[in-house]
């Protein structure tokens, strides 16, 4: 049997690691670094960084893996797309695993929370399912929606409401028209635009030294919010952000 370690890594700051993140990284034999292109000197930048820093006896193998690319514009289906990308991730996982011995340890540190917006652990239980001996452990991180929260020192549920965290995706397809608040991810194309009279919490490269904060009403810090974007995606490369929207409350 394999053990696999899913380990969340928090949203951008060493900081943000656990005591238990911290003792797993340290029983881990291989590492398992994905290859995002333009993202990975950012982002498994920060990884090494937690390794060098946190790794009392790095003993330990790097095996990159790369993360390929979703059909988007041919496929309609969105769900069909993403099925599909996580089975090309199967086959990925099948080779790296390979370089485990049995019996061995290796770990993903997934970037976040391993339970929000990631396909890592469905992989792993998809492969557990289909007969792979691997035992699998999850160690909790904390999220880019709890790091925006901190940041702007706001609370994600307003009094008795339920937190919706959703997709710019499906903001802009309406689906918090209806909604008080919502906190948004994987946002390209600014969905919070339909909201104006919100007031919007926007967080770019939250916990790192990159880190964009940007609050207000939506009518008045739009513009800002986009330049913001726009200059730091040119001079990086890639970009993460993450917002809350707010709408007035009802008298
Ligand atoms: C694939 S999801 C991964 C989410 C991650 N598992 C988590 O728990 O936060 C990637 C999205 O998370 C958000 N995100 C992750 N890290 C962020 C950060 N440091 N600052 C702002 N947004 C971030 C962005 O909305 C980005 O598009």
């Amino acid at each position: 049997m394999r053990t696999i370690l899913v380990i969340g890594i928090g949203a951008g700051n060493p900081d943000y690691l656990t005591v238990q993140a911290i003792r797993a990284m340290n029983r881990a034999e291989v590492f398992f670094m994905p290859d995002k292109g333009e993202e990975k000197s950012g982002l498994n930048a920060i990884r090494l960084a937690m390794l060098a820093q946190f790794v009392e006896k790095p003993q330990y193998r790097l095996v990159d893996f790369a993360i390929p690319s979703r059909r988007r514009a041919e496929t309609p289906d969105y769900r069909e797309s993403v099925e599909e990308w996580r089975d090309k991730l199967e086959i990925a996982y099948r080779r790296m695993f390979a370089e485990l011995p049995d019996g061995g340890t290796g770990a993903f540190l997934v970037w976040g929370d391993p339970t929000l917006y990631d396909g890592t652990l469905r992989i792993l239980k998809d492969m557990q399912s289909a007969g792979w001996d691997l035992a699998i452990e999850v160690i909790p991180g904390i999220s880019a929606p709890q790091a925006l929260a901190a940041q702007h020192q706001v609370t994600l549920n307003r009094v008795g409401e339920a937190v919706t965290i959703t997709t710019g995706r499906r903001v802009g397809e309406g689906e918090a028209d209806a909604l008080s608040s919502a906190v948004v991810m994987l946002d390209n194309h600014q969905a919070f635009r339909r909201f104006e009279d919100a007031e919007i919490f926007w967080g770019a490269y939250l916990g790192t030294a990159d880190e964009i904060l940007v609050a207000g009403r939506i009518a008045d810090v739009a513009a800002e919010i986009d330049e913001k974007r726009r200059q730091a995606q040119s001079r990086n490369g890639w970009i993460m952000d993450t917002y809350m929207i707010r709408k007035p409350e009802k008298s």
